[in-house]
């Protein structure tokens, strides 16, 4: 598939267009940001990791019936993935009260929710991505009651889904984000998951422990990402288990594919 001229670049991905004009390729780059792009830095290997934990991860939702963008992975840094219209909203969708949202109604950290809550964030970065109520999205045709039904659905059983494959390796999903983006298929309007899954947009802990397996590393200034984002890919049987991923490591694996391209 050839590569054609960036599109898009974003704060941890750049979009290239294809000969394929339906499809698209997805570069994970090593930048992290937090705070609305206040925090800012370049963990090198965090880019390579991302792109292949969320791969496993649209893979296995794919599997049980949750259409994603995901084409496939073509090398260690980059994914063919499907042009979609984005819905601009960010859904958010806790399990544990965690993150913005114990500073925003004064929550302790930690308090397991009765049942998922899902909260939407209108995605703009002017605005700082703002909290909105879902009439909200009606009131300015952001998306329709049909679409929102649709996702709603497909985000039940995608927390579902997450909260058993992590449990199954000792990791709590506290959180995370999902965006969803429309599509043609066979001629009907499709409301499809259209974003990366990885511990750049989810809150993970230990089950045992609580530590933090995501970017709250990066957010709280407590190090060692790549060591927690590697844990978890091997965890999930991503990496082999011996792998001693280190940043130099995977920077190593990336380059060395790249020569080979
Ligand atoms: P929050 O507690 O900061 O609102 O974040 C909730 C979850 O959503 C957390 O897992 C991080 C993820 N997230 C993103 O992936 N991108 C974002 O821009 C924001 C604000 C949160």
């Amino acid at each position: 598939m050839k590569k054609g001229k960036k599109l898009y670049e974003g704060k941890a991905k750049i979009i290239y267009a294809t000969s394929d004009k339906n499809l698209v390729i997805q570069y994970f780059k090593d930048d992290a940001t937090a705070f609305n792009n206040q925090k800012k830095s370049t963990i090198e290997g965090k880019g390579v990791l991302n792109n292949r934990i969320s791969e496993h991860i649209l893979s296995n939702l794919s599997q049980i019936g949750i259409k994603n963008h995901l084409v496939k992975r073509l090398n260690m840094r980059e994914q063919v993935i499907k042009l979609v219209e984005i819905i601009p909203i960010e859904f958010i969708v806790r399990n544990v009260a965690s993150g913005s949202i114990i500073k925003r109604l004064g929550i302790e950290d930690g308090t397991v929710l009765k049942e998922p809550l899902v909260e939407y964030c209108l995605k703009d970065d002017a605005l700082g991505d703002p909290l909105i109520a879902e009439e909200h999205i009606y009131a300015f045709e952001w998306a329709s009651k049909k679409e929102i039904e649709k996702v709603k659905k497909m985000i039940l059983r995608i927390n579902d889904f997450m909260i058993g494959m992590f449990r199954g390796v000792g990791i709590k999903l506290i959180d995370f984000k999902l965006e969803f983006g429309r599509l043609k298929i066979n001629g009907n309007d499709e409301v499809i998951l259209a974003d990366e899954i990885s511990p750049d947009t989810c809150r993970l802990w230990d089950s045992i422990t609580d530590k933090k397996l995501d970017k709250d590393r990066f957010r709280k200034n407590l190090g060692d990402l790549i060591p927690a984002y590697t844990e978890v890919a091997k965890r999930l049987g991503i990496l082999h288990e011996q792998s001693n991923v280190s940043a130099v490591n995977v920077t190593k694996l990336s380059s060395v594919k790249k020569k080979h391209k």
